[in-house]
């Protein structure tokens, strides 16, 4: 079913404006959501929202974000997110990164205890909409195992890097380190389909193809084997050593509602204008696109994509259309409805 944004925009305040979040505050939420979902990235849409409002009640997520700067200079930036929604804590860390980057050409923020804050391009964006490279980073709750390891011990670390293009939209790169998503699993046992090697290990930490080995006591693996852990592994460092926060084990996992999750981020914006013109700066990406966009296709492909292109002509369509939501995620938000006495959800 599709569900125009505007529905689900109110929809989604009214719902956290009932557990004492602030207009301006659920706003960001919204719109964080409702960009995942807009383009296409349901994992990290509104499917979340009724786990963030469980989290919310419980405590386990502040209902009004209290940012404490710890240390600041004209480049950088170390911020306490007290618990604070994650999207509201990244949104606000990510305008104070592209502040700095103003005055000072570059902007380095490093977030602490902060939440699970949703698709990461949607922070590396607001910097390329404004002429600026955007590099954004989070740790998670550990997922993967260390290379020959059997324990989860690293987070699948989402990083996105936004550079601003004339050539169409930013060309922004949105990547879990994991080399599948879990949900990519599940779907294929529910084919009864095996999966490829490299996606994930069983319990023992062993390669293999049947989807019930990863999932009953198996593992993700990283992407690119050592070198995606080593990213993921530096992602740790980066976010959550670099902030003094917590990292690897010490993140419990969102669905655990007794525990908070101090998750960490990094964020970093470049001003372009004051290393390079920004003439010089955009003749290089038009160059650059026009190398990879024309390059010689294999058989059966019809178009080369950039990073990001497939989901910007995701959201376009869905502008239109409305935004696509599968049947039990709009069950599971009516219900929630229902419990706090906000008026449904329709189509
Ligand atoms: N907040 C968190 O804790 C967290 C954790 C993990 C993932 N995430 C989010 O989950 C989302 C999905 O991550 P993912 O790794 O599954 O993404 P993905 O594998 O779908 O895409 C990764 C990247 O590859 C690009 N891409 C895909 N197909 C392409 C093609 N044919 N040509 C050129 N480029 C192509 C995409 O544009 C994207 O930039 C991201 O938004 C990420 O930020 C968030």
């Amino acid at each position: 079913m599709n569900i125009s944004p505007d529905k689900i925009r109110h929809f989604s305040n009214q719902l956290l404006m009932k557990v004492d979040v602030p207009q301006e505050e659920a706003e960001i939420i919204t719109e964080v959501l409702l960009e995942a979902d807009l383009r296409e990235i349901h994992s990290h849409g509104f499917l979340r929202l009724p786990i963030y409002i469980e989290r919310i009640q419980k405590g386990m997520i502040t209902n009004k974000v209290d940012i404490n700067v710890e240390q600041e200079n004209p480049v950088l930036a170390l911020l306490d997110g007290n618990y604070g929604a994650g999207q509201v804590v990244a949104y606000k860390a990510m305008e104070k990164s592209i502040e700095k980057a103003e005055e000072s050409g570059i902007g380095l923020v490093a977030v602490k205890n902060s939440n699970h804050f949703g698709i990461t391009a949607y922070y590396s964006l607001m910097a390329a909409k404004k002429d600026k490279i955007g590099i954004v980073i989070s740790n998670v709750s550990p997922l993967m195992p260390a290379i020959g390891g059997a324990e989860k011990v690293i987070g699948n670390n989402p990083i996105s890097i936004a550079a601003p293009s004339t050539e169409g939209d930013p060309i922004v790169l949105d990547m879990a380190l994991s080399n599948t998503a879990f949900g990519k699993v599940l779907f294929a046992k529910e084919k009864n389909q095996s999966i490829p090697e490299d996606w994930g290990v069983d319990a023992k930490g062993l390669p293999t193809t049947d989807p019930d080995d990863v999932i009953n006591g198996g593992f993700l693996s990283p992407v690119g084997g050592p070198k995606g852990f080593g990213l993921a592994l530096m992602a740790e460092i980066l976010t959550g050593v670099l902030s003094g926060g917590h990292f690897s084990k010490m993140i419990p996992s969102m669905y655990d509602l007794n525990q908070k999750q101090s998750i960490s981020h990094f964020m970093l914006t470049i001003d372009i204008k004051q290393l390079v013109p920004l003439e010089i700066y955009y003749s290089g990406i038009k160059q650059l696109v026009s190398y990879i966009k024309n390059s010689k296709k294999a058989a059966g492909t019809d178009q080369i994509y950039l990073p990001g292109e497939i989901e910007f002509l995701k959201e376009k369509k869905n502008l239109e259309a409305g935004v696509p939501m599968e049947e039990q995620t709009f069950h599971n938000l009516n219900e929630l409805a229902k419990n706090l006495g906000v008026e449904g959800l329709n189509v």
